[in-house]
């Protein structure tokens, strides 16, 4: 097998559910990519893992009186139900929570260290005396000293917008007891990015004209314009990975500096998992391998800028910490489809508000592939879109069902009942059977060359618009008055009908896993699309944790027109959709909370 394929997912915070935005945005587009390559017969590893460290889950473990640790699992149990239904295959969904994570974390931590890009220094931080412990930022609050509010958070105003300088607020006062917090110094490990500015620079120049340009222009252009400034790499806080040097105890790394490292500890948990320890290497230190992240646009810096950075810095000398086998730099981000956001109803999502449709909920009145496509044919990919419920029903009933839905379900039934449940034999096709053949089949080419530039929508449309073609071959065949006056003729025009289906199955796969899965075996075929997914729970020298796996089945090399043969046997069909009712778009607005 060639090309290796790193798909790495964003990963999901520990501290509330997911919603269709979240989806759109990273979870759905990366699951969609992975099939496809699978599909190609490519190396793929997807990886993620639940975020569970840092001020996200402190505070929603304070708001609750609970700990953060059982704030992390309980959400992590739910994203572990949310992806297995919705089929997102990652080859290791794990988390930050593993001693694994910590152990990754820690030798690239010590890497940059020992090869000169981190230093120390001095900052002032607020202090609460009552607790005796330093507050995060977004733990104190007070007034604005630009725009006067009274309930800014020390670090940003959510009046005026601005970031803010923690020490500079008016009347700061702590959010957990109300206390008021005095500043004191604190250390801190700084990663030294203006020593790694110019080759952070060198890594984006080589990406331009093929990153999207949201994410150029956030990367490059904020470069261009401000220059590269050293970043605090450590927190005073007790929840998150120690900070392995001696004297420094009670200080963990900044989230965001280790929940980046997961995509390379997940590899290399993946790896002992499977028995492979050292099979991570195929995609970390292997200049051929291609590593794409899947984000979304307020993550942006962090992958495109500081994560490059933190790969380069720690070189060679994270392998030789973790007795790679090899002497090599680790794989540098190939592409960062970086998208926009997905609104709702024309308002921006909203978690605490509760304006948002949420995975888990819609799943249980919905199938999983009808969210798939319509999280495609809307996904954010160059501008912020809109989950409309009215949209949903229409996409839904006129485009899955009508243009997709049907045209299987039509054909599968009619060849079922009146050829003896099986392919008929076509005989010599006819110029038209060909051209429609030939139409569907150049597919392979046109959707392929949409996937590779990770144009997932336009993928799709392309795909769909195959679809219309073959509603078109049928209208002007007309099998279903063609047997009345010459059945060969009819069997013919459903061999190639069938034998297109068959091709738009795979064509169609990557999007809608599960209906394609389904559409398989009422063509006969005997071996599935994909492998399976599965939960399996670790023990490690921290926690218990359980974790999403996928076997690979064999999908590899089944990127390629159908050789559906005649005679072979069919399975009984049934819809691969459901139609749905118009009182769903009330029903679903008044669950807003919306007047209809
Ligand atoms: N949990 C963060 C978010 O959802 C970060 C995700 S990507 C990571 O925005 F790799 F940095 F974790
Ligand atoms: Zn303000």
């Amino acid at each position: 097998m060639s090309d290796p394929i790193l798909v790495a997912v964003a990963w999901p915070y520990a501290n509330a559910q997911i919603h269709v935005g979240n989806l759109t945005g990273s979870y759905l587009p990366a699951d969609i990519f992975a099939r496809y390559q699978r599909l190609r017969g490519r190396q793929v590893l997807m990886v993620s893992g639940s975020d569970s460290h840092g001020t996200p889950t402190t505070v929603r473990a304070d708001a609750e009186g609970t700990s953060p640790l059982q704030v992390y699992q309980r959400y992590h149990a739910t994203f572990l139900e949310l992806f297995q239904k919705l089929g997102l295959t990652y080859d290791l969904y794990t988390s930050t929570h593993t001693a694994n994570h910590f152990q990754v974390s820690q030798n690239i931590f010590l890497a940059l260290k020992q090869n000169g890009y981190l230093y120390t220094d001095r900052q002032l931080q607020w202090y609460a005396p009552s607790q005796k412990r330093f507050l995060p930022d977004r733990y104190v609050e007070g007034t604005c000293y630009i725009c006067g509010y009274t309930g800014a958070r020390s670090d940003q105003c959510d009046r005026c917008g601005n970031l803010l300088d923690p020490s500079r607020l008016i009347d700061p006062r702590s959010k957990i007891d109300g206390s008021t917090p005095e500043l004191r110094e604190t250390e801190h490990f700084y990663i030294d990015l203006a020593k790694l500015q110019p080759q952070i620079v060198d890594f984006l120049h080589q990406h331009e004209g093929y990153f999207r340009l949201n994410v150029l222009r956030q990367s490059l252009g904020q470069i261009q314009a401000e220059g590269l400034h050293g970043r605090p790499i450590t927190r005073d806080l007790d929840w998150g990975i120690p900070v392995p040097v001696e004297g420094w105890t009670g200080k963990c790394l900044y989230v965001w500096f280790e929940a980046v490292i997961g995509y390379l500890s997940a590899a290399i948990e993946w790896s002992q998992l499977t028995g492979e320890p050292q099979a991570w290497e195929t995609w970390w230190q292997n200049p051929a391998a291609r590593a794409y992240y899947f984000i979304g646009k307020d993550n942006i810096p962090f992958h495109a800028v500081i994560w490059p950075g933190q790969l380069i810095g720690a070189g060679t000398t994270f392998g030789k910490l973790m007795g790679s086998t090899k002497e090599a730099p680790l794989t540098l981000p190939y592409d960062v489809p970086a998208n926009e956001f997905m609104n709702l109803e024309g308002q921006k999502i909203s978690g605490s508000r509760n304006w948002a449709v949420w995975g888990l909920d819609f799943l249980t009145r919905y199938d999983p592939d009808p969210l798939r496509y319509y999280l495609t044919v809307n996904m954010p990919e160059a501008k912020d879109t809109d989950w409309d419920w009215e949209d949903f029903y229409h996409r839904n009933n006129d485009e899955l069902v009508a243009t997709w839905g049907n045209l299987a379900n039509r054909v599968l039934s009619f060849a079922y009942k009146h050829w003896d449940g099986r392919v008929p034999e076509p005989g010599a096709l006819e110029p038209e059977d060909q051209r429609i053949l030939q139409t569907v089949e150049a597919g392979f080419e046109s959707v392929a060359e949409q996937f590779e530039a990770v144009h997932l929508r336009a993928a799709l449309g392309e795909a769909m618009r195959l679809a219309s073609e073959v509603n078109k071959y049928l209208d002007q065949t007309g099998p279903w008055l063609q047997i009345k006056t010459d059945k060969a003729a009819a069997g013919r025009t459903v061999f190639t009908a069938l034998r297109a289906i068959d091709s738009l199955k795979i064509l169609l796969a990557p999007f809608l896993p599960f209906t394609s899965e389904q559409l398989n075996t009422y063509l006969g075929h005997e071996k599935p699309l994909f492998g399976e997914q599965y939960l399996q729970t670790e023990k490690d020298a921290l926690a218990e944790h359980t974790v999403l796996r996928y076997n690979p089945g064999n999908a590899a090399g089944r990127w390629e027109p159908s050789h559906l043969p005649s005679g072979q046997v069919l399975q009984p069909p049934q819809p691969l959709f459901r139609k749905l009712d118009a009182t769903i778009v009330e029903e679903e607005r008044a669950r807003l909370g919306l007047k209809v």
